[in-house]
């Protein structure tokens, strides 16, 4: 309803008020009486036609009209994020920072793990002075004490832990024949077994808070391979395939576990990539994205705000693809 004083009410429409008008503004008397009301074919007669237009097209004020605005209603947002405590690993630049930023704003409060404390501590300065909450602590995500370490501030500092979103990752690219064991080793640990450490030491936490949503990071590359990549499509499809297993046993204690990937995102973390591909690799690779572009970080964090929040509260063992369309062609 247009508020008062917005729009000049329309006196062929206050003679349709009062007797027999129903709460949706018919009459409730005009109802099923079309035969009187319209001519043969359907068409509604030329006064009726006139008065539905009035509905339609509210008269504006001489000094212009207000436009009519979207109201936010009371009670439950899709995020459902506001009080909130999640811990994000790799939250010092790129996705990480962007999702920890997005978090905060949706009320969160933000613990960063990440072995670059000065970009952390950037982050934090970010969301407090935007009235958000937040800490960081060096976290080495290869390093299980660090793991069990940061779940703790979590708990000790705010309380509890709801939300794990598990981003920092690694990228290193090599011909198979060049490829050793200890650089393949070194993506399983980072990719993949940091983020069973951080399900597992943060399931307990979650239980006492009685549930939980856990996001991986995984990647495109964890649902198709690339020349050069076969330690990281490794790494990022075994993640893809534990998040659905981690789903099944976790979901009895309401914890849900989801992970996202996304395709091309302008970060340094491709440079790698890039670099291994050779000349010109970036526009042909762009070519086969429909949306003709890399994504930005943050296009990629409302996904993870959407997984983490009550939004996605039946959404559980699911690999959201954020890639601009590249995996549908
Ligand atoms: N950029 C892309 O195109 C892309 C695409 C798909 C998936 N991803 C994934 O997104 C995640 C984040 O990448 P990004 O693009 O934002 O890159 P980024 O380099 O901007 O961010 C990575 C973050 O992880 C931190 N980090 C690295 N090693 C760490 C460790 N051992 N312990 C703790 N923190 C560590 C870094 O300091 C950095 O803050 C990665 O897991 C990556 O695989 C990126």
């Amino acid at each position: 309803m247009p508020g008062p004083g917005r729009h000049r009410v329309v006196p062929a429409l206050r003679r349709g008020a009062g007797r027999g008008q129903g709460r949706d503004g018919r009459g409730s008397r005009g109802r099923g009486r079309r035969a009187h009301s319209s001519w043969p074919n359907g068409e509604p007669r030329g006064d009726l036609l006139r008065l539905r237009l009035l509905r339609l097209r509210p008269l504006p004020l001489r000094n212009g009209p207000e436009p009519r605005r979207g109201r936010r209603l009371d009670g439950r947002t899709v995020s459902g994020l506001e009080g909130k405590v999640a811990l994000i690993t790799g939250g010092a630049t790129g996705i990480g920072r962007a999702a920890a930023i997005l978090l905060a704003k949706e009320g969160a409060s933000i613990v960063i793990g990440d072995v670059n404390e000065e970009g952390a501590a950037e982050v934090v300065r970010k969301i407090e002075s935007g009235g958000g909450s937040a800490l960081a602590r060096r976290c080495d995500v290869g390093a299980e004490q660090d793991i069990r370490a940061l779940i703790e501030t979590a708990e000790g500092e705010y309380g509890g832990l709801d939300v794990v979103f598990g981003n920092a990752g690694l990228l290193r690219t090599s011909a198979l024949q060049d490829l050793s064991v200890d650089l393949f080793e070194r993506h399983l640990r980072l990719n993949l077994t940091a983020n069973f450490l951080l399900a597992k030491h943060a399931a307990p936490a979650m239980r006492r808070r009685g549930g939980g949503s856990i996001i991986f990071m995984a990647s495109a590359g964890g649902l198709r391979g690339t020349r050069g990549s076969v330690a990281y499509n490794a790494s990022k499809g075994g993640l893809v395939n534990m998040t659905r297993g981690l789903a099944d046993e976790l979901a009895g204690e309401n914890i849900r576990v989801n992970c996202v990937c996304p395709g091309w995102v302008d970060t340094p973390f491709n440079r790698p990539f890039w670099e291994h591909a050779g000349e010109g690799a970036e526009e042909e690779v762009l070519r086969g994205v429909p949306l003709g572009r890399q994504s930005k970080p943050e296009e990629v964090a409302p996904a993870i705000a959407f997984l983490a929040g009550s939004g996605s509260s039946y959404i559980t063992g699911q690999a959201l693809v954020v890639d601009g369309g590249m995996m549908a062609t």
